[in-house]
């Protein structure tokens, strides 16, 4: 809202931390009242809290013959949160654009929403050394 008030023209995408276990559903609804496009920052996170081998993902995954990562994509494209997956294998890239033949049913949207602990699986923007540390990244660029 401090970029929309004070600038001439509004973001048109904001790109946030969003992923199964940091869900951005309030955020989102902010975002989307603003007419701000929401693109997720990590929607694997970066592989954190064993992301590939959670059980209810793999247990989705295996229902529709799919990975954990295309449940992930295609879980987040059916929320409308756009997605740039990136991986460095050629294996990886294809099966990432491979998310256009299936789609999750309310019963998987529900169960991967259990997942959501609402806090980042990266910084804690409370933790003072955190944000110092963060004030001087960002001078250091
Ligand atoms: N705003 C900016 O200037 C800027 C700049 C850079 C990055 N970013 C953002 O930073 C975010 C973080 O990117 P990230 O790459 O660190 O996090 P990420 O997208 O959450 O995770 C990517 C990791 O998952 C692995 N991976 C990709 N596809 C996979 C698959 N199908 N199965 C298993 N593993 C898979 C990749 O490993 P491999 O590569 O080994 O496959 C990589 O280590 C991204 O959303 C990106 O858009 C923003």
């Amino acid at each position: 809202m401090d970029l929309i008030v004070h600038n001439k023209v509004a973001p048109a995408v904001n790109q946030v931390e969003t992923h199964p276990f940091c869900q951005q559903i309030e955020s989102q609804k902010f975002l989307v009242e603003n007419k701000i496009q929401i693109e997720s920052w990590g929607p694997f996170a970066e592989g954190r809290n064993n992301i590939f081998s959670n059980e209810l993902l793999l247990s989705i995954a295996a229902r529709h013959h799919k990975s954990v990562a295309q449940v992930i994509l295609r879980w987040l494209i059916q929320r409308e949160v756009v997605a740039i997956p990136k991986s460095v294998r050629s294996e990886r890239i294809a099966e990432n654009f491979d998310v256009f033949d299936f789609e999750l049913d309310t019963e998987d949207m529900n169960a991967i929403a259990t997942l959501d602990t609402k806090t980042s699986s990266f910084f804690d923007h409370r933790d003072p050394a955190m944000v110092k540390l963060l004030g001087q990244a960002k001078r250091n660029t």
